[in-house]
């Protein structure tokens, strides 16, 4: 057994009596199609190898025992008076809120977890919290939810304790990860489907830039806030429902007077980013990863410069791999202000380039970074 899940197990067994049950919560990378998917665009998410364990066993009783190992700190409440509170916990608490909100008879429960993922990496450390301990729930109490409800259920968690407005990309890839697959996810109808990652010479890294944004969450419900208000005029002007009926940013341009500037910069991005991810589908199943490559440092441009979810040690990373042959694909990944880049590299360059990247990096900001080799696998599952 892994080393997380067997030290999950043990500090479960210190704590509390009975068996649990074991549960595995991934997190996830995104290859393109980035804060789209509360814009009705498509995403190209995939379940990773890096994520959540949960240990969690029924108690008899109606009050819930958490323990985080990350956070070396405990919470003992009842189900009665689960409220708002703060870090971790809200994203605990949060999940089970739902599933009392949907009127399901929720009883008490003893749970351990503890993960690899790191915190504010993009890599989506919250949706694996979320999400097991949903998976966890809905199994031991035999409520029958889908893999759908729950990532839904897990959204609504996040909207309403933490209080980020995250779309449903983060929460939908933690449930309905494949192994070796890309899952493609179209955001306005809820449906995906899946094709196989053919890597046939590359490699996708992670390299964590450790800038952590405080303000990332309150920004990140900016943009949405603008995307809204930018939709809401080309609703009323152009008779459009979704940001999905244009076909080019052109179309923007006869309502840029009616918009704030950083308005139409929103929403510029978001209807080239739904153009461009529906064209990188197009190159990731016919193999083309260069032009799929091509599409992703577009990105990274868009985001920076139109959506302003960038920082300078990002730019710094994306145009390290830029002026780097082997690098065929680099961009931010995630809600931004920080966190990771991913790259898709040729397999005889990654040494090379990540050696260089950690140097040139650390020489201008002083700062050690992280580099993850991910591999692909299955959304949230038992182990036991
Ligand atoms: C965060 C959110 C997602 C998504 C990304 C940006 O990870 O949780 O819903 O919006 O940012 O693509």
């Amino acid at each position: 057994m892994d080393n997380i899940a067997s030290k999950v197990n043990t500090v479960f067994s210190e704590k509390f009596s009975s068996i649990p049950h074991l549960y595995y919560s991934p997190g996830r990378i995104n290859l393109i199609g980035e804060h789209i998917d509360y814009n009705d665009g498509f995403v190209m998410p995939c379940a990773i190898d890096q994520g959540i364990y949960y240990a969690i066993a029924l108690n008899n009783s109606d009050v819930l025992n958490f323990y985080s190992i990350d956070f070396k700190e405990g919470l003992n409440i009842k189900i009665a008076d689960i409220k708002k509170s703060n870090s971790w916990k809200n994203y605990v608490l949060g999940v089970v809120n739902e599933f009392v909100l949907l009127g399901l008879p929720v009883k008490g429960f003893d749970c351990v977890f503890g993960g690899n993922i790191p915190n504010g990496a993009g890599m989506s450390s919250s949706a694996a919290v979320e999400g097991g301990l949903a998976f966890g729930i809905n199994g031991l109490l035999h409520f029958d939810l889908s893999r759908k409800e729950l990532a839904l259920l897990c959204q609504r968690a996040e909207h309403n304790f933490p209080g980020v407005m995250c779309g449903i990309m983060d929460q939908y890839a933690n449930m309905h990860g494949k192994k070796d697959h890309v899952i493609l996810l179209d955001c306005k109808s809820i449906e995906h489907q899946y094709f196989p990652l053919h890597l046939a010479g590359y490699k996708i890294v992670l390299i964590n830039s450790k800038v952590h944004h405080s303000l990332a969450s309150s920004e990140y419900n900016k943009r949405r806030k603008q995307c809204g208000e930018g939709l809401e005029i080309l609703k009323k002007e152009k008779g459009i429902s979704s940001f999905r009926d244009i076909k080019g940013s052109e179309e923007l341009l006869p309502f840029k007077d009616k918009m704030k500037d950083k308005v139409y910069d929103r929403c510029k991005y978001v209807v080239e980013e739904i153009l461009r991810t529906q064209e990188a589908a197009k190159l990731l199943q016919q193999n083309n990863l260069i032009e799929f490559g091509k599409l992703m440092f577009a990105t990274h441009e868009g985001l920076s410069k139109l959506y302003e979810v960038s920082c300078k040690e990002l730019d710094f990373l994306v145009n390290l791999a830029k002026e780097n042959k082997n690098v065929i694909g680099s961009r931010l990944m995630g809600g931004g202000f920080g966190g990771c880049t991913i790259n898709i590299i040729k397999n005889e360059g990654v040494k090379e380039f990540l050696s260089n990247a950690t140097i040139a990096y650390q020489k201008k900001f002083q700062i050690d970074t992280e580099i993850y080799e991910v591999e692909v696998v299955d959304g949230t599952r038992e182990l036991y």
